[in-house]
């Protein structure tokens, strides 16, 4: 654990409202502020920040704690390094690293990113040698790569052995290699990950090395092996060649699927080029690019999977408010065969010409559709009408209408009543959705933070309760519970268990906020857990009687679940006992 005066220092200095307003536009609403939510996509502002609680809660999405976990949100970091990052704005030196302040695998964000610097330099330095080098140089001239674009790039090559011994020779463990994902480990021992490919560095936008794509030199699969999630690097918080596209975007990204397209693209002059990193674009991805530019040209693969990733990059790429345009490569599989069979000009026509997502749509339909039959004419209609119907702008649906009417012939007025109608019918189906979610989250059924919470739900409620009012007033613990009249075994669910035992521990090692559960506790068992603190907080009542109250009623609550236990549970107790 990170000392709780420094954690304190850092929630003192780093101030919540002054930190998120770096991120979201916040508006003063009475005593918090509210602003749209940067963890999901919304329209009404339903994030709030609460200076009094130095606390944030999402009312959409759920997504809540402090300053350190608002960081570790945004910035896509873990615990320590949120910390670390909070502190050096701060100007706050932390205890060194030897101190206790380490992961579960034990090592950082910083030395892996170092080990990546490394890396890279080692694997473009194997792609220079002579001897080494040969096989990978020679597939990045066949696939037509200048040895400038090599470098901008800062591509290399992994060789069939050494990798894992150069690493260790600059002072890096096995542990610290194999987190960073460049070796495995077998029964005989640490082998290395990337073996005789050439190698594509995944940078991010501060120009960090934080992954690596290696692509075999022949038909051998897997095609593309790619670094895993590690300290430094999630996978679908990144897009490859962000780093430079973010500079060259005013008119809008090019997405592609793959690493080799976006280069071909880059080298073409098509700076604005990104992908994402083997995996389906992501809503939060949709949202990093929403930052940077409002405009994307989706250029996916034309086979079957590409055309179909499209539909979906499209919806997730609207939901965050970008406006999203598909090409349709014609005689070519990606971009990068496209750019060498027709060149870079033809793609440039191809990219002004791009279809908005209704031409795109409307083309969909009427190849899906037989239009001389009236039958899968009103087919055709209906999902026209279903798309326009959820269009948000008023203006941008008119004018879809009024195509639509010309395309295929009926009067707009027509046209114009099925999507009032179907729009109705949606607001209606949300409205219900709404209102199950509420019943849903307050009921406690399916709740994934809790599974425990509707097994015992009145005692699971009082939990609640007793935990908000204790990270409310830290002092409660100390005061009324000095002889131990609360324990883990009062709580009945195995998350309230957990949340009390982290906080009676940590106010014993001098203090505890909802920041540092931020340690051993998942993003929404956080959120969760600042839930409850910030309901108790709009209570008058929080005093040492009232906490009495509850403290008693829980417990005898969580007597009585347990003494009901079902004749499943004794079975199975029984078992274990023999
Ligand atoms: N990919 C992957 N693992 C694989 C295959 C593909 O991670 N086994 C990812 C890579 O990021 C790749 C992207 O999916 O860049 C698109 O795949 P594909 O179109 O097959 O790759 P290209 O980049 O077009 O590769 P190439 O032109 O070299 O065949
Ligand atoms: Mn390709």
């Amino acid at each position: 654990m990170i000392p709780s005066n420094i954690i304190d220092d850092i929630r003192f200095r780093c101030e919540i409202e002054s930190t998120i307003s770096g991120y979201v536009q916040l508006r003063r609403a009475g005593r918090n502020l509210k602003g749209l939510c940067p963890f999901h996509s919304e329209r009404t502002p339903s994030f709030t920040v609460y200076p009094e609680n130095q606390s944030f809660y999402c009312f959409g999405c759920g997504a809540g704690g402090d300053v350190i976990n608002f960081v570790m949100r945004m910035e896509n970091l873990d615990y320590i390094s949120a910390v670390e990052y909070l502190a050096d704005k701060a100007g706050i030196t932390l205890p060194s690293q030897n101190s206790g302040i380490e992961r579960d695998t034990g090592v950082s964000r910083k030395r892996i990113l170092a080990m990546n610097v490394e890396a890279a330099r080692f694997y473009r330095s194997c792609l220079l040698d002579e001897r080494i080098g040969a096989a990978g140089r020679a597939y990045f001239q066949e696939r037509g790569l200048s040895s400038a674009i090599i470098s901008r790039f800062g591509l290399g090559f992994a060789p069939i052995s050494g990798t894992l011994r150069h690493l260790k020779s600059l002072g890096f463990t096995e542990n610290e290699i194999q987190t960073g994902y460049f070796c495995g480990k077998s029964e005989r021992g640490y082998y290395d990950y990337f073996r005789g490919r050439v190698m594509f560095p995944i940078i991010d936008v501060s120009g960090n090395v934080i992954a690596f794509g290696g692509r075999v030199l022949d038909d051998s699969k897997p095609k593309y092996l790619n670094t895993s999630d590690t300290p430094a690097f999630k996978k679908s918080k990144n897009l490859f060649a962000l780093n430079f596209a973010k500079k060259y975007c005013e008119n809008g990204f090019i997405l592609c699927e793959g690493y080799m397209d976006v280069i071909a693209l880059h080298a073409a002059g098509f700076q604005n080029a990104i992908a994402t990193l083997g995996t389906a674009i992501t809503a939060e991805q949709a949202r990093i690019l929403k930052k940077y530019a409002s405009k994307v040209i989706i250029t996916y693969d034309s086979d079957e999977a590409g055309q179909k990733a499209t539909a979906r990059a499209m919806t997730l790429l609207e939901e965050a408010g970008i406006d999203a345009k598909v090409l349709k490569l014609q005689d070519a599989k990606d971009p990068d065969e496209y750019i060498k069979k027709f060149g870079a000009e033809k793609f440039r026509q191809l990219i002004e010409g791009s279809r908005s997502k209704f031409d795109y749509l409307i083309e969909a339909v009427t190849e899906k559709y037989n239009m001389e039959a009236d039958e899968e004419k009103i087919k055709a209609l209906n999902e026209v009408c279903l798309a326009i119907s959820r269009v948000y702008s008023n203006i941008e649906r008119d004018i879809y209408i009024e195509k639509t009417a010309k395309i295929f012939a009926i009067d707009p007025k027509s046209i114009q009543g099925d999507v009032d109608r179907l729009r109705r019918r949606a607001v209606k189906e949300n409205d219900k959705k709404r209102r199950a979610d509420l019943i849903r989250n307050t009921s406690g059924s399916s709740d994934r933070v809790n599974p425990d919470f509707m097994r015992q739900p009145k005692a699971a409620r009082l939990e609640e309760e007793v935990l908000g009012m204790l990270f409310l007033h830290n002092e409660l613990l100390t005061e009324e519970l000095k002889d131990g009249v609360l324990t883990g075994e009062d709580f009945s669910t195995e998350f309230g268990r957990r949340l009390y035992v982290f906080f009676e521990s940590a106010v014993q090692n001098g203090g505890f906020s909802i920041g540092m559960l931020g340690e051993s506790f998942t993003p929404d068992e956080v959120s969760r857990a600042t839930r409850m603190l910030l309901n108790r907080s709009e209570l008058p009542k929080n005093d040492g009687d009232i906490f009495r109250l509850y403290a008693e009623q829980l417990r005898e609550e969580t007597k009585k679940a347990k003494s009901s236990l079902s004749i499943a549970d004794i079975i199975n107790q029984k078992r274990t006992q023999k």
